[in-house]
């Protein structure tokens, strides 16, 4: 059972998003347990204070580090600060700073039994959270979003799904775009010829060898196109490369 903690400041923003497909199927099933919590739940001042100006001047707020100390150590079991990392519980701040989520980053994280996730906020978190506490900062994309809730969404959704039995057996994570370096190739269902738009032959024949070429073939095209920098590290073989420089 993998175990996700969420920290937020608003764990209503995640009231449904865990409620459909893969994602409720492998939490009913017990693959995973998934829960937002709310920071500040672990303030102690009468306001509830997550956030303060930041030294040194400059617009927003950082999150402050204690109610995010308080929080950590709380879900992950710790008794205090110092022995987070000895809980081995992954814990991963959402944030345009950190190195980009990619399907081998979702693959390590579906190995772990407890990840804690906190979703920065306003300009940002107290790097001493970063420095005492977090295991890995991710981000989702080259864009800034106003918080890491969303990217906590995709996270979650990316890992849940490698979960061994999530995804059932009419499909598999194996063929699907990333697991090879490519793109998936394009897929095509009934009808044969849809407003003057066919599908193409080869795919209505029964010849299992010549679809599977023309499906590599198709992912090489698509990635070309769409994803140049996924080919350079592609494991590709010489001939292919010859036919896609041939531009066919
Ligand atoms: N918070 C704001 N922008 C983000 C991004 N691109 N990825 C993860 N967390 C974020």
């Amino acid at each position: 059972m993998l175990c996700f903690n969420i920290i937020t400041i608003f764990p209503e923003y995640f009231r449904e998003v865990f409620d459909f497909g893969i994602v409720r199927r492998a939490r009913a099933a017990g693959l995973v347990e998934i829960t937002a919590h709310d920071l500040r739940e672990w303030t102690s001042d009468r306001h509830r204070t997550v956030d303060d100006r930041p030294f040194g001047g400059g617009d927003g707020m950082i999150l402050k580090p204690a109610p995010l100390f308080e929080a950590v150590v709380a879900l992950t079991g710790a008794n205090e600060a110092r022995e987070v990392a000895g809980t081995g519980t992954r814990v991963v701040l959402l944030t345009p700073q950190g190195r980009v989520f990619d399907q081998r980053v979702a693959e390590e994280l579906a190995a772990v039994n407890q990840i804690v996730m906190i979703c920065g906020r306003y300009e940002g978190v107290d790097e001493r959270v970063v420095e005492a506490l977090v295991t890995d900062e991710l981000s989702i994309g080259d864009y800034v979003l106003s918080g890491g809730e969303p990217a906590a969404v995709v996270v979650v959704d990316a890992v849940v799904r490698l979960l061994p039995g999530a995804l059932g057996s009419e499909t598999s994570a194996v063929n699907e775009s990333f697991s090879d370096g490519l793109l998936d190739y394009p897929h095509y269902t009934r009808p044969p010829e849809f407003r003057g738009l066919r599908v193409p032959d080869i795919l209505l024949g029964g010849h299992h060898a010549e679809i599977a070429r023309w499906r590599r073939r198709a992912a090489l095209k698509k990635t070309q196109r769409n994803r140049p920098d996924l080919l350079e590290r592609a494991a590709l073989s010489d001939d292919e490369r010859k036919w896609l420089e041939k531009g066919e």
